[in-house]
């Protein structure tokens, strides 16, 4: 295959993003690379790739994954530095930072029920008590409780939550529980099953969700089979350091979508929302979530709470 000619600024991104690829996977990568690259520069008729086309087609190939540093860094050095490098070592910066919600568009059913009749359970995967997760559930949980439905929150920090121990006794002909395991979890997924609308909120860690919650959903293995019931309606909350709403981590926000529509879950609100990194790591300088410092975005959770049982608001 013909290598395109790139001018040399464009050249660095090439072989900075190439050198990020698995070495066994460089070789395949590079070959799409080249294939959309020479389609977008016949499409545009150049015979050179600049920056904007080389991403372009980068992009293309890999969805968001460069997104967070590498295309960012690159394209808006000074805001890269402002956001990303100076809230690392500077306070003013770190409390500059801006955070944002997201709350996803996506098309959802209506309720079934009325939200008098319905019970929410959420389930919150970050250690932290009071951090930003947490307080963007307890928000969706008062709208949710406002429209009428009863409420509860469990911190997996808090439970006993052992791993899969893979005994797949679960799978056993005659097996009619949830866990063979004698933890907290089959009390919480009792409480799931008895539930109407299940929120999963959590961090992002390492670029995944947070083991806590990873632990948790290799426990869901025993409800295959629909053992939660129909019908459910989902709301996923993910937050995460880096500043950038639209970013890699929609990804991470999508698997965990895609676990609850797998198990009979229908995902009807999401949110994700950043900025939770830098010198205090996501809090103020007394310890609180620095999410309390942006009510209007707070204010996106209370009424994705309330339209998660009471239909869109
Ligand atoms: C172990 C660990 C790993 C992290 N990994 C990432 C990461 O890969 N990307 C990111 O943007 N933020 C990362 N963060 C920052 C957290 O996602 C962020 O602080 C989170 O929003 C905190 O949520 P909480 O306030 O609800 O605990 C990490 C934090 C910790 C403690």
């Amino acid at each position: 295959m013909m290598e395109p000619v790139l001018t040399e600024e464009a050249q660095e991104i090439w072989d900075t993003v190439l050198s990020m690829s698995l070495s066994f996977k460089r070789e395949t990568t590079k070959g799409k690379y080249i294939r959309i690259l020479s389609l977008l520069m016949q499409e545009q008729d150049v015979k050179e790739a600049g920056k904007e086309l080389v991403i372009e087609a980068i992009r293309m190939v890999e969805g968001k994954r460069f997104d967070n540093h590498v295309f960012r860094r690159i394209e808006d050095p000074a805001t890269y530095k402002r956001l990303v490098i100076d809230p690392k070592t500077d306070l003013d910066a770190y409390f500059a930072l801006p955070i944002q919600v997201k709350r996803w568009d996506i098309p959802s059913s209506k309720p079934t029920k009325s939200p008098k009749e319905m019970k929410v359970i959420a389930v919150n995967g970050s250690p932290r008590r009071g951090g930003n997760g947490d307080v963007l559930i307890d928000e969706a949980l008062r709208g949710a409780e406002d429209a009428g439905a009863s409420v509860e929150k469990i911190m997996l920090q808090k439970i006993k939550l052992n791993f899969c121990i893979s005994c797949y006794k679960c799978e056993q002909p005659g097996w009619a529980g949830f866990c063979s395991q004698k933890d907290d979890v089959n009390g919480v997924f009792q409480k799931m099953a008895d539930s109407d609308a299940i929120i999963i909120g959590f961090p992002v860690y390492m670029g995944r969700e947070s083991g806590q919650l990873c632990i948790f959903f290799d426990r869901w293995y025993c409800l295959s089979g629909g053992k939660l019931g129909a019908g459910k309606r989902g709301m996923v909350i993910g937050t995460y350091g880096s500043p950038f709403v639209d970013s890699f981590y929609d990804s991470v926000i999508e698997k965990v979508m895609f676990i609850l529509t797998n198990f009979g879950i229908e995902p009807v609100e999401v949110l994700s929302a950043c900025g939770f990194i830098g010198v205090l790591g996501g809090l103020d300088d007394k310890g609180k979530a620095m999410i309390l410092r942006f009510p209007k975005e707070l204010e996106k959770a209370y009424q994705a709470g309330k339209s998660l049982v009471a239909g869109e608001s």
